[in-house]
């Protein structure tokens, strides 16, 4: 796939489900936005310095989002949703911090990285206090099932970023490890948050696991598309540097595929590339020829709609409505997402 394609796809409709999204949750938004300011606050005054920098660049707010969405297609909240919804924008900003720390990432949300002005120490410890928070919030719910979900998930997601670390520059790094990096990770996430939604909202077991298996095949999806912008995509959409994943020695899939056909040139070239923190422009743009000869963007976003399809088809079993029109949709703007 050219980089082009990728930057001049039509986003409209895409961007639409996306602002059904906002517009279907605003209200509880609001409130979820609210806790999130009053927990991010400490009479230490560095711990709301560096979290603000953070959450008031905004970012997507996905996560809670689908959250809200999940709980609000089951009718019986139990006014947990906004508090679970809080903590998993919790602890998917704790990930970030501590991220941008292993990743060595300089920007993020379209700001430089908290690191790159408080220090990596700084952005691990308030990191560290997001979790704890977070987990504050789960316990005030007072639902234990709950909070059992969201507490494997911070484990699952440390894994996933300690797995992937093991692998960094590892070529022989298979598909298989990636799906299994990726799934932890990231998918884990979106699992937890639209699996303790339809908790909040009082769903059955088997709608509380459609919500669960949806919000894990949307995470891969997600993951398989950030991997790909991380080469196609544009910095200045994406609010975050583009190349990071090849400096840091990242084996995301593009290169992972590419790896399986290359010639032995390209895999020196690609060998050398990985972890290489001085490689510049034209190194990056040799890799990225490289992968485009193999057809591994391509590959990789076809597996993105793959999954994005699963999360669809776990959604079939229930019955329709306004806010299930939106989630169906949500998993082409995950495919299809610049941002
Ligand atoms: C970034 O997630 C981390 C990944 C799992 C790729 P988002 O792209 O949802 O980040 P924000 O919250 O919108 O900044
Ligand atoms: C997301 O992976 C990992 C998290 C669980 C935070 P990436 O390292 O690809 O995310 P970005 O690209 O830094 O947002
Ligand atoms: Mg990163
Ligand atoms: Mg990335």
């Amino acid at each position: 796939m050219a980089v082009e394609s990728l930057e001049k796809r039509p986003r409209a409709d895409d961007a639409q489900a996306m602002d059904r999204l906002v517009a279907a949750t605003r209200a509880d938004m609001d409130a979820v936005n609210a806790l999130i300011v009053s927990r991010a606050d400490s009479s230490v005054e560095m711990v709301p310095e560096v979290a603000n920098h953070l959450i008031a660049a905004g970012g997507k707010r996905l996560r809670p989002m689908l959250t809200l969405a999940a709980s609000a297609m089951f009718g019986t909240a139990d006014g947990n949703g906004v508090r679970f919804a809080a903590a998993v924008e919790f602890m998917h900003n704790a990930t970030l911090l501590h991220d941008d720390v292993v990743d060595e990432s300089d920007m993020r949300r379209g700001r430089p990285a908290a690191r790159t002005i408080w220090g990596n120490q700084a952005s691990v410890l308030v990191g560290d206090f997001l979790l704890g928070q977070a987990f504050m919030m789960m316990v005030e719910s007072g639902d234990l099932a709950a909070l059992g979900v969201l507490s494997r998930a911070a484990a699952t997601i440390a894994e996933g970023e300690v797995f992937q670390l093991a692998k960094a520059g590892d070529l022989s790094t298979t598909a298989g490890d990636y799906d299994r990096i990726i799934h932890a990770k990231t998918a884990t996430l979106f699992e937890a948050a639209t699996e303790v939604g339809a908790m909040a909202g009082g769903a059955a077991t088997e709608q509380r696991e459609a919500l669960a298996a949806y919000g894990r095949e949307l995470g891969m999806a997600f993951q398989l598309v950030d991997d790909v912008l991380d080469y196609g995509g544009a910095r200045g959409n994406l609010g975050k540097n583009t190349g990071d994943d090849l400096r840091e020695g990242k084996m995301t899939l593009p290169i992972i595929l590419s790896l399986a056909t290359a010639d032995a040139a390209e895999r020196r070239t690609i060998e050398s590339a990985l972890g290489n923190t001085n490689a510049d422009s034209g190194v990056f743009e040799t890799v990225l020829a490289i992968l485009e000869r193999h057809d591994a963007l391509a590959q990789t976003m076809a597996r993105a709609e793959g999954h994005a399809q699963a999360a669809r088809a776990a959604l079939s079993g229930l019955p329709s409505s306004p806010i299930a029109d939106i989630l169906l949709d949500v998993p082409a703007f995950c495919t299809r997402r610049a941002y």
